[in-house]
């Protein structure tokens, strides 16, 4: 049996442990032989470790040490010494040391790895990365972004201990939750044709636990949703779930506050500043296009409808008359915009649905363009200063229905904040709020709730809800980030007869409600808190504490665009006989289909 025991790990020896004798393990992370002499650096999640092993110190162990090959996992014995003065490497903790080795042993070999640990700079296709994540790991960067990872759970649950907060884990066989992406199904065998949903976020059993009467829930909850992914979006990931019962925003919103100062300070020692701005979803819209604007840089949308109006150019025009808008945004000191950048954010727009980029640049003698000649020289003037265009600068217009020419000026907006370099350092945080409560769905012709059915509306809007729905805003807010979403939370029904008109508006029939819900409106009737939560994606919060844009860096075994697991080879066939346990067939799809 193996007995040995490290006495420190590879992080820690400095000159105070001179003349010590020490047991270090761990995997070779170099090997060099100089003349003889050879050297190991042993390395462990806490760091390196100069070894070197002599020839005259014990031939047999010097040999063994030349057998050594990368990521061989080794125990030594040794002395601590002082390296020479030229060999001392500031760089590292262990810089000033190295271990002479008195006794090796190899605890076990390794294959030649598929891609190189020890040189981090590497730059590796994600696809190998990821099928040999457990190497990945050991290569430096994604293990430093677990232990980020781990610091802000950390400093989350403690901050939410510390203010009365209890975790409670809720179940991951549960029923469809109302937050509206397609559920990750689990058929049960004991009732066959029956199925489980795993939850989309644990929303009901933490109201639930309010009308348990626990008034102060948190968990760190793995939530899943199989819908489209995007850098941001994983299938499976994990949320700071929050809920609170007799509280309301003005005290709920600074306590998140809080929470995110002490995640930050304990994470990285990034000081924040609270109160976060707010912003009406309205006005997000309008000035970015986006209701989760980067606010690092400027470059505000501007409406331009009155003005162009009294131009003659029919592009503009033509987008009035379909009941669409005209805005614009002003690129400051843009001369090094060459036309070929100009046709690529043409191309980049055009993705977006807009029909083309209209662009005029500001001169000593006004704003000038091949357009320009369907503009008044007064009107251009005034065109010029809404925008506080000034000489050198470059305006885009966009015109087309209001969604796209928002969702085309924000990807251009974000865009040329790359290209420009206008990013500032740091953090901006936003509270986004008054969304409104319902959406108009054209193709099911109903309305839809946003973000689900059990957002409290405004209460000065509650007349509304009947004679005027699409004006109700919902008592909602989303933390923005650098322009990430990652927190999102409201304002809770607690009243039956209210629930009840939300679903009446959405014209849930009674069956269905009762299908969906009915275990939920039945609790709602034995004495409800008025309550209220939020949720934050944990692995988004992470990926802003990070400073990386690829969620799957702060996750130690994600998954792909295509929700596959590259590693485990998941998701995967199963045998006939667990389908036929479950009572499932599945249908053959013809290849290609
Ligand atoms: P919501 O759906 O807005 O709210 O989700 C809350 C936060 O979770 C993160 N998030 C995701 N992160 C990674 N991958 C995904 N696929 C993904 N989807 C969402 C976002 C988002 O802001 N039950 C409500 C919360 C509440 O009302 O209390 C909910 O889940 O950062």
């Amino acid at each position: 049996m193996y007995t040995l025991m490290r006495t420190h790990n590879c992080g820690t020896l400095c000159k105070e442990h001179l003349q010590q004798t020490v047991t270090l393990m761990g995997w070779v992370h170099r090997r060099r032989d100089h003349g003889g002499v050879i050297f190991i650096d042993l390395r462990d999640r806490f760091g390196l470790t100069q070894v070197v092993f002599r020839p005259e110190c014990d031939p047999h162990m010097h040999q063994l040490a030349g057998s050594l090959r990368q990521e061989f996992v080794i125990a030594i014995q040794g002395m601590v010494i002082a390296r020479d003065a030229q060999m001392i490497n500031t760089k590292l903790v262990t810089g000033e040391i190295e271990v002479e080795a008195h006794h090796l042993t190899i605890l076990s070999k390794a294959k030649t790895p598929p891609f190189s640990i020890c040189d981090e700079a590497l730059n590796v296709n994600e696809e190998l990365r990821l099928k040999y994540r457990y190497l990945d790991i050991r290569r430096g960067e994604i293990a430093k972004n677990l232990v980020m990872r781990h610091k802000a759970m950390l400093a989350a649950r403690n901050f939410l201990n510390s203010r009365g907060f209890l975790e409670v884990t809720t179940p991951i066989l549960a029923k469809s939750t109302p937050e509206g992406a397609r559920d990750y199904l689990v058929p049960s065998r004991v009732t066959p044709g029956s199925f489980y949903a795993l939850p989309q976020s644990p929303q009901l059993f933490k109201q639930l636990l309010m009308i348990a009467g626990m008034d102060r829930y948190f968990q760190i909850a793995p939530c899943f949703r199989d819908e489209d992914l995007r850098a941001d979006r994983q299938p499976e990931f994990h949320q700071i779930d929050i809920e609170l019962s007799f509280s309301n925003q003005e005290t709920f919103l600074p306590l998140i506050e809080e929470l995110v100062v002490s995640v930050f300070k304990e994470t990285i020692g990034q000081e924040l500043f609270p109160p976060f701005r707010r912003m009406p979803y309205k006005e997000a819209l309008e000035t970015y296009g986006t209701d989760k604007p980067d606010l690092r840089f400027g470059m505000p949308l501007q409406r331009l409808d009155s003005l162009v109006q009294r131009s003659e150019f029919a592009v503009f025009q033509q987008a009035l008359k379909d009941k669409g808008c005209i805005k614009g945004i002003c690129v400051k000191a843009a001369e090094q915009l060459s036309r070929k950048q100009i046709e690529n954010y043409t191309d980049l727009v055009g993705r977006f649905g807009a029909p083309g980029l209209a662009w005029m640049r500001m001169t000593p003698e006004g704003l000038s363009s091949n357009i320009t000649k369907f503009f008044d020289p007064s009107l251009l003037t005034e065109i010029a200063t809404t925008m506080q265009a000034e000489s050198g600068d470059l305006v885009f217009f966009v015109a087309a229905s209001e969604e796209i020419v928002n969702q085309s000026l924000d990807h251009l907006r974000r865009q040329l904040a790359k290209d420009l370099n206008l990013i500032g350092p740091g953090y901006e945080f936003v509270w986004i709020t008054e969304f409104p409560l319902l959406l108009w769905d054209d193709q099911m012709q109903r309305y839809e709730c946003s973000p689900h059915p059990f957002t409290a509306p405004y209460h000065e809007d509650i007349p509304l809800i009947e004679t005027d729905p699409l004006s109700v805003r919902s008592a909602s807010y989303d933390l923005v980030c650098n322009g990430y979403e990652i927190g999102g939370g409201s304002c809770r029904i607690f009243e039956r007869e209210l629930q009840q008109r939300i679903f009446n508006l959405l014209k849930l029939s009674t069956e269905e409600m009762q299908h969906r819900f009915g275990f939920f409106l039945e609790a709602l009737q034995y004495g409800t808190p008025p309550h209220m939560g939020l949720a934050f994606g944990l692995d988004r919060l992470v990926m802003l504490l990070a400073q990386t844009d690829n969620i799957r860096d702060v996750i130690a075994f994600p998954k792909t665009q295509r929700a596959a697991d590259l590693m485990l080879e998941a998701p995967s066939d199963v045998t006939h006989e667990q389908l036929r346990e479950l009572k499932i067939y599945v249908e053959q799809t013809p290849k290609g289909g």
